[in-house]
């Protein structure tokens, strides 16, 4: 089933229903969707795109008439790219007898054409074969941007130039970095939009896509119980935190011209951030929703240096076992400054998060994998149970933890009496564990993303003026880190991070969960 939220609804329409909605325009001529994968070749179309677009398959979400291409340079042809794909390809939502035969259906669907990215020519053969899959009906367009960035605006270029479909939409998802910071990122914006209005570019975050920070707003707007807490009168802190037990293999390359700061947190923990603190949208409408975000995003304060702290790991032995440092990868320069741990104290400043610190904590190679969000409320004032019994004040604190993943969860730390004679308390969680409460699989971001790009739902892509007003937060700090060459501090391998971390929320009186 799809939510339809276009009008503000949360009504649930059937696969079928929507497919065949799907497959007609709004004069009622029978359209078809055309997907093409430019680098279709690479690591992310292998591992999340052509999956997810299976999945919606599997799942009968994709309209009765589509096809998908891959695009890349290398030399492949439809049968090597459905061998390639297929080895990715899972039944796992549920498992159908028919599988095998869902997989042979969708891989008949997916065809090869080999180009260069800024040959208008090759992209013109593409139209030509996209013309006759498309057989005369209403075609609608989309190319997923699966591509290093330096060559997004060739490939903008060309597609838009040579294969936007002629009597339908086009649409192209720009997978991130949207920049490296404002400037360039303003430069990209302006490039797109030579070639694309705003309602044709899809930025996607995917952290976006994930379930529970879509669950984010309804758990917010639709319980009566979280809004009226939601401020600084009983909110302490919040943390944003997100780690990864591995390092940067494979992707060294890339990330030493980046680092964690605007790998993670100028977009993944900052998208959270936006839609954890804005106000009550309008509607469930994408622009009121990215309206709110945009307000909140800039009443907040530029990161500054005294509130971040950098790390980069180190290699570490255990148990006979050498895990590498960051700086063995074979990509990354040896005198590398780039950091692949930070922690950040942000804060916004209006009415409602005054003198809140909003914490975020981001690293590679840390003992743990995870993401989540935890709010740790005030203190019960004149708490009874304090004074009395004398229990540990910070424990005593109630918490609100959404684990985004793995094992999703919502939890919410209460004091609660030990059964028994005696008046002792404890912290005892109210939980709702996903695994337990749901017996379906929670769907992958990207099929989610890649479902509503095709709807054209707005929502959970990144609008550029967000994405300018993200960037304004962090561009500064991020010049003075490398302009004054800051030595970030050395953490083993598979630890808990640097110690200047705790340092930091210790400034705030905070503990990180
Ligand atoms: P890859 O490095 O695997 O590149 C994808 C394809 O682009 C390659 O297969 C190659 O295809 C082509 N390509 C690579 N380098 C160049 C180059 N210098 N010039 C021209 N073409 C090139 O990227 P990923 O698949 O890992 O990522 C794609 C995009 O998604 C990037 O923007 C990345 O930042 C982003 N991303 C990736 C994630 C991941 O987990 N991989 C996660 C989040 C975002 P060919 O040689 O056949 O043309
Ligand atoms: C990507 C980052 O955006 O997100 C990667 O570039 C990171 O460095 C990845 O590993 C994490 O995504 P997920 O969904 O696996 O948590």
């Amino acid at each position: 089933p799809i939510k339809n939220l276009k009008e503000g609804l949360l009504s649930v329409i059937s696969p079928e229903e929507s497919k065949e909605a799907a497959s007609f325009d709004i004069s009622g001529n029978e359209s078809t969707v055309s997907i093409t994968v430019v680098g279709a070749s690479g690591d992310l179309a292998k591992k999340k795109i052509f999956p997810a677009l299976f999945a919606l398959y599997y799942e009968d979400c994709l309209p009765k008439h589509f096809t998908i291409y891959g695009y890349a340079r290398s030399k492949m042809t439809d049968a090597e790219l459905r061998n390639m794909v297929s080895k990715t390809l899972t039944c796992r939502i549920d498992k159908r007898e028919n599988c095998d035969e869902k997989m042979d259906e969708f891989l008949k669907r997916c065809f090869y054409h080999a180009g260069q990215y800024d040959s208008q020519e090759n992209f013109a053969d593409l139209d030509k074969k996209l013309k006759e899959h498309e057989g005369g009906r209403v075609s609608n367009r989309l190319f997923y941007l699966s591509i290093p960035p330096n060559i997004f605006i060739d490939a903008v270029k060309c597609a838009s130039l040579s294969a936007s479909s002629g009597n339908g939409w086009t649409r192209v998802i720009v997978e991130k970095p949207f920049g490296h910071d404002s400037e360039s990122s303003a430069a990209l914006t302006k490039s797109l939009k030579q070639y694309l209005t705003e309602d044709q570019i899809f930025r996607i975050d995917h952290y976006l896509g994930k379930e529970l920070v879509e669950n984010l707003s309804v758990l917010r707007f639709s319980n009566l119980i979280f809004e009226p807490l939601w401020s600084r009168q009983y909110i302490r802190n919040v943390q944003f935190i997100f780690s990864e037990d591995f390092g940067t293999e494979g992707r060294g390359g890339y990330f030493d011209n980046y680092g964690i700061i605007r790998d993670i947190m100028q977009n993944h923990l900052l998208q959270i951030l936006a839609l954890f603190a804005m106000e009550t949208p309008v509607s469930l409408d994408a622009e009121d929703i990215r309206n709110e975000k945009v307000k909140v995003l800039r009443s907040m304060r530029p990161l500054q240096l005294e509130n971040v702290v950098i790390g980069q790991y180190k290699s570490h032995t255990k148990g006979g076992i050498t895990y590498p440092a960051y700086t063995d990868d074979k990509t990354v320069p040896k005198d590398s400054l780039t950091p692949t741990f930070a922690a950040a104290a942000l804060f916004i400043d209006n009415a409602r998060w005054d003198g809140v610190p909003f914490l975020m904590k981001a690293g590679k190679a840390l003992h743990t994998k995870g993401a989540e969000i935890r709010v740790q409320f005030r203190h019960v004032p004149g708490n009874l149970y304090n004074r009395n019994i004398g229990t540990d004040l910070d424990r005593a604190t109630n918490e609100l933890v959404i684990r985004v993943q793995p094992d999703e969860a919502i939890y919410l730390k209460i004091n609660n009496k030990v059964p028994g004679l005696g008046m002792r308390l404890d912290s005892s969680h109210l939980n709702l564990h996903y695994a337990a409460r749901y017996s379906k699989e929670i769907p992958d971001a990207y099929e989610r993303l890649l479902l509503d790009a095709i709807e054209g739902e707005r929502r959970l892509f990144i609008r550029s003026d967000e994405l300018d007003a993200a960037w304004s937060l962090f561009t500064p700090v991020l010049k003075e880190l490398e302009e004054k060459k800051i030595i970030p501090e050395y953490y083993p391998h598979g630890s808990r991070g640097p110690v200047g971390a705790h340092y930091l929320a210790a400034r705030y009186k905070v503990r990180w969960g």
